[in-house]
């Protein structure tokens, strides 16, 4: 009998954290149009809602009861149409809150975590028999990367990859390990596959992604360990892939093969992500970092020594318990030596479960705020005068992002990356650049991005 095809089910998701969840958003919404559900832009009617959560700092458990609030209101409506919405949390804050998502919102379904997601599917066909809520939160990553499928949508030009999960550090402040349990490495030949079939599918950039992505060790066919520098070597044989780039590292695990291929492999961007959190060394003991500010300025040194204009950003943390103003200050210091092009910096956020949140020496809010505002102000700084030297040079800037509903689209603009990760925006009416490579000469600097015109 000749098979009716019925219209597409609708699914919505929402993704908060970091690109790990950006890429496990992308795999899941895969496994999902395997069982015939589409994307789409808004929960309203949506047969399905899936919001993957972050948990690294505070209110990311308020924000997901705020949205899953809303949803059930959608829920209600479609319910009363005759129709179903199935409601899954997935990511961070349902590995850390397990059942207890289901006592405060009822509204939800089915948890995953990231690291058994691949379930989903199996999960939804119990739920539209049933069979009740459903939790999936096992540690499986070897068997997540066996069951998710290539992906048969076309690449995002610039697409994720993510080639090792988990943490094994513990820094105290952190609950990646928790959340992501212990760390891991996609085999070499795993990652290739799935870098060409991303290539072959459009992608012209490849952003390598792990939590600890330099501790990369991944097993090739003949069964021996392979690094980060060798497999970004291997990746860039690929003839489709013009940049590279990878994120996040720890200085720890900066080792000189990989210093080395910043100076040695064209195809790897001049850019760097290496989160120190403190410039202190008491405070660097006291959040487990397993690093120096000596060890650090030395990382940075030979990196500079390998790629002089390498682009290097942070991430910073103030009000760590028992920070002293003596403490904030060398963070200052640690700025001011290195010269940043662009970091993220937080108040310290105590996480439920983690070592630090115990301490009987936390910073007074107030304090963690000023704080703060010094330490954004001179990054800005430092943010404005990298950016000012870029004026008037010309340079192949990768237009990878659709524009969006704010300002740069209503003015005609698109926004690009440089080598270097700065945002570059052009005038660009029709969008006749998007998703392409195209030299731009910058024309004005701004802190927070470059604006230039295109070369043709
Ligand atoms: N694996 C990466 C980043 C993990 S989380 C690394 O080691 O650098 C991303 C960033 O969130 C961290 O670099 C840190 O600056 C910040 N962060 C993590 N836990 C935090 C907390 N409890 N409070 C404030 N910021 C935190
Ligand atoms: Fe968290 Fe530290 Fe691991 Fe980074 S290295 S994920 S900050 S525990
Ligand atoms: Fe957040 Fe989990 Fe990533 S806690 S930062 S989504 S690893």
């Amino acid at each position: 009998m000749e098979k009716i095809a019925s219209a597409p089910k609708k699914l919505y998701m929402k993704t908060y954290g970091c690109q790990m969840n950006v890429y496990d958003s992308d795999r899941m919404s895969d496994l999902m149009q395997g069982i015939g559900y589409q994307s789409v832009d808004v929960p309203d009617d949506a047969d399905m809602v899936i919001i993957n959560t972050c948990h690294v700092r505070e209110k990311a458990a308020e924000k997901l009861y705020s949205d899953l609030g809303r949803i059930k209101k959608h829920k209600a409506k479609l319910k009363a149409d005759g129709r179903q919405m199935i409601v899954a949390v997935a990511g961070c804050v349902g590995q850390a809150e397990g059942e207890e998502i289901f006592r405060r919102a009822p509204v939800t379904d089915i948890i995953v975590g990231p690291e058994s997601y691949q379930t989903l599917p199996d999960l939804v066909g119990k739920v539209l028999r049933d069979k009740g809520p459903q939790i999936d939160l096992d540690f499986k990553p070897n068997n997540k990367f066996d069951v998710l499928k290539e992906s048969q949508e076309k690449s995002q030009v610039s697409s994720f990859l993510s080639i090792q999960e988990g943490c094994d550090k513990f820094c105290t402040f952190c609950v990646v390990p928790y959340t992501r349990g212990a760390e891991f490495s996609r085999s070499v030949a795993q990652v290739y596959n799935e870098a060409v079939n991303l290539a072959n599918k459009g992608a012209v950039e490849i952003y390598l992604l792990g939590q600890n992505v330099n501790a990369y060790h991944g097993l090739d066919e003949n069964g021996d360990v392979i690094n980060l520098a060798k497999l970004i070597r291997k990746i860039a044989e690929i003839p489709q892939i013009q940049r590279i780039r990878y994120t996040t590292s720890h200085p720890r695990d900066m080792d000189d093969e990989l210093i080395a291929a910043h100076g040695e492999i064209d195809k790897l961007m001049p850019f760097l992500h290496l989160p120190v959190q403190s410039g202190s060394n008491n405070i660097l003991k006291a959040m487990n970092r397993k690093h120096t500010r000596q060890d650090y300025f030395k990382v940075i040194e030979k990196l500079r020594k390998a790629r002089p204009d390498i682009g290097l950003s942070s991430d910073f943390i103030v009000g760590f318990p028992g920070e002293t103003d003596q403490d904030f200050k060398d963070t200052l210091d640690l700025v001011e030596k290195v010269g940043f092009s662009q970091c993220y910096s937080f108040k310290y956020s105590t996480r439920p479960g983690t070592p630090a949140a115990d301490s009987a020496k936390q910073v007074d809010e107030a304090v963690k705020d000023a704080r703060l505002a010094e330490l954004q102000a001179l990054l800005f700084s430092q943010q404005a005068i990298y950016n000012k030297q870029f004026e008037g040079q010309t340079f192949p800037v990768l237009f990878d992002r659709e524009p969006s509903k704010t300002k740069e689209k209503s003015m005609g603009q698109i926004i690009g990356r440089s080598p270097h990760l700065q945002s570059v925006v052009v005038d660009d009416k029709d969008g006749k650049y998007l998703g392409k490579m195209i030299n731009v000469k910058i024309i004005k600097s701004r802190p927070s991005c470059l604006i230039g015109e295109v070369v043709l």
